[in-house]
């Protein structure tokens, strides 16, 4: 399987701002990617549309940073499936921890919505991670088991491995600089790869698993080289398409 490099702009950047740094990232790329790598950029939903046309030949792949478990209807503000798939993305993000802790979005949602957003065509990067108290209180793996339960609880079926990605974003890391340790990583990611082995079953050597949390291009490769980590979910690191080209190529 090809090791993900996703990057997550969150609210950053409107429709021309995005354009440009799809243009500039693949220019920096030479409009490649090196070998066994996939790149998806996650916009905003507003600049969702602009970006994936941004470029027709593009290697990029691209997703929106959330999505409503329903077809169509009354649900103000909402997005679903089907307008990020016409706006040509073939991802969506799903239990982002801004979601859970800023939102307040309950694991029963994320999995309404993990499980809707397969069914209705969408691969998904699935969230899951822990806050630092929760870490501190020692309930690191409750915490997982209880994310992953619930976010992946009604999987359809049958699903190929590569549409269905975990991302462990420890919330501690996120944003603040403190990247995990590599023991912190590996732990977390080996009961991720545990608990899996009971939901998803045989494929689970086959489902990635991404890490993120303060990734820069100094430890990106570092990250990407141990076990159990098939790729990165990049926030800050990747507005600029510089540094992002260079945790790409890492
Ligand atoms: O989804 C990725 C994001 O939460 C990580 O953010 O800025 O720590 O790379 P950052």
């Amino acid at each position: 399987m090809n090791k993900i490099i996703a990057a997550n702009w969150k609210m950053n950047k409107n429709s021309k701002e995005a354009a440009e740094t799809i243009k500039e990232l693949s220019a920096f790329l030479n409009n490649s990617l090196p070998p066994k790598r996939e790149v998806i950029i996650f916009p905003s939903f507003i600049s969702l549309e602009a970006s994936t046309h941004a470029l027709s030949s593009s290697v990029l792949q691209f997703g929106a940073q959330d999505v409503y478990p329903a077809k169509d209807g009354a649900f103000t503000g909402e997005i679903s499936p089907s307008m990020i798939l016409d706006a040509g993305a073939a991802w969506v993000l799903t239990g982002h921890s801004e979601r859970r802790h800023i939102i307040k979005e309950e694991n029963t949602l994320v999995g309404q919505k993990t499980s809707f957003a397969l069914a209705s065509g969408l691969n998904v990067i699935a969230c899951v991670g822990e806050t630092l108290e929760e870490r501190e209180a020692g309930k690191l793996y409750d915490v997982l088991t209880t994310q992953l339960n619930q976010t992946l609880a009604k999987l359809p079926t049958p699903l190929s491995p590569e549409r269905l990605v975990i991302a462990y974003e420890p919330v501690w890391a996120i944003g603040t600089g403190k990247t995990a340790q590599t023991e912190d990583i590996i732990e977390a990611h080996a009961i991720i790869r545990e608990l899996l082995k009971d939901i998803i079953g045989t494929s689970v050597s086959q489902t990635r698993i991404l890490y993120g949390g303060s990734v820069k291009p100094e430890n990106a490769r570092e990250i990407l080289e141990l076990d159990n980590v098939e790729g990165l979910l990049v926030g800050g690191a990747s507005l600029k398409a510089e540094s992002f080209a260079k945790i790409i190529q890492a």
